[in-house]
């Protein structure tokens, strides 16, 4: 869709060396990405809250190098200060397969320098983050080359649409407190290839919404979401899911617009225990839940009933459970949290995020 042979240096004129910073934040799907198809496009259109505390900072660094016979990226990689042989290689390979798209990455020596908010043994998934803010990092770079995107619009969709190819739940991480990927009549441009902005349909609710991460596990996953993902093809509630996914984004819309709070919990908490039913169904089967995973969401159910103050969780693909609620009752929430939940955490682990602007060049 973005290649562009044209988009290659003239060594007459070369660039002058320098860096590029973007801090991008993570997100949390509401409706599930959960099944994917061909090169990253998704079964079903998603849903999600872009984040804020939970970021990755990346500076991408250049200099002109007059070879243009390299087989492929040159690429030095810097993780929290330290080399990373590993993330290195996926980073290089990535950028190698976007040479169609930014030929003119071959014509320089590139440094990464990448860093997340949280830890990385934390257990809650960076790729979000970091493909997000590597997707932001080469359109700035494309646009200060060679001033090709100069409009708002069009900078997000190929950001949004590179962080797809890398990680698809990236591609929601580019917009303000909601994003919107894959293809549904209920959203205008909608499309599978790249996520759209779905910040300006939230009722004002949505817009100071938290998202507190408790931490039960920083276990490394037994089974990655890609190879979750492809379990999805021989699953057989693959198809009714993907109808019920699009039936539950029709009636979540509904609630984010009108600010309906028990309408949006109930869809979001049978997104979440759906996505892990998925998972037990699977073949061979797997579970990512914990017990203390399980306490935590009877809990939350528990105090919902007591209280009536309007908590909801929600699970990304692993064992850490996400309580959502409005900043109204930010207060009496992190008490119950610190007296309820904590014990069931990791070392007593919670990220306290919330709804956010999405990411900022710095
Ligand atoms: C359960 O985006 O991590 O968090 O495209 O293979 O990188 P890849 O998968 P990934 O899957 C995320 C799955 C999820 C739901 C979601 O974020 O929508």
């Amino acid at each position: 869709m973005y290649d562009n042979p044209r988009l290659i240096l003239d060594s007459s004129n070369p660039p002058e060396a320098d860096n590029i910073l973007w801090r991008s934040p993570s997100n949390i799907a509401l409706i599930k990405y959960w099944g994917k198809y061909g090169n990253q496009l998704p079964r079903n259109p998603s849903l999600s809250f872009t984040l804020s505390a939970a970021c990755t900072d990346m500076e991408l660094s250049y200099i002109f190098r007059d070879d243009t016979h390299s087989a492929g990226v040159n690429l030095d990689f810097f993780f929290h200060e330290a080399e990373n042989p590993a993330f290195q290689a996926k980073m290089a390979e990535f950028l190698n397969t976007l040479l169609p798209v930014f030929p003119f990455l071959k014509q320089l020596d590139l440094t990464i320098r990448t860093g997340n908010s949280f830890p990385h043994s934390a257990g809650i998934a960076s790729s979000a983050s970091a493909i997000s803010a590597l997707a932001l990092c080469l359109c700035s770079l494309e646009d200060r080359l060679f001033g090709t995107l100069q409009a708002a619009e069009d900078f997000e969709r190929k950001a949004s649409w590179l962080a797809r190819l890398g990680s698809g739940s990236a591609c929601r991480s580019i917009f303000s407190h909601a994003a919107l990927w894959g293809e549904t009549g209920l959203i205008q441009g909608s499309s599978n290839e790249y996520a759209v902005a779905a910040g300006d349909l939230l009722h004002e609710t949505f817009k100071d919404f938290h998202d507190d991460i408790l931490i039960v596990s920083t276990d490394e996953k037994a089974v990655s979401s890609r190879a979750g993902h492809a379990l999805m093809e021989d699953n057989p509630y693959a198809a009714p899911r993907y109808a019920q996914a699009k039936a539950r984004l029709d009636a979540l819309l509904n609630a984010l617009e009108s600010g309906d709070l028990p309408a949006f919990g109930k869809i979001v908490e049978d997104e979440a225990l759906t996505l892990h039913a998925l998972m037990m169904c699977s073949n061979p089967s797997y579970v990512l839940l914990q017990p203390g995973s399980l306490a935590i969401m009877e809990k939350v159910r528990r105090y919902r009933t007591d209280t009536g103050n309007p908590v909801y969780f929600t699970l990304d693909a692993g064992p850490n459970v996400h309580l959502l609620y409005p900043g109204s009752i930010v207060h009496e929430v992190r008490d119950f949290i610190e007296q309820q939940l904590k014990p069931h955490c990791e070392d007593g682990y919670v990220i306290q995020d919330w709804v956010g602007e999405g990411p900022e060049e710095m």
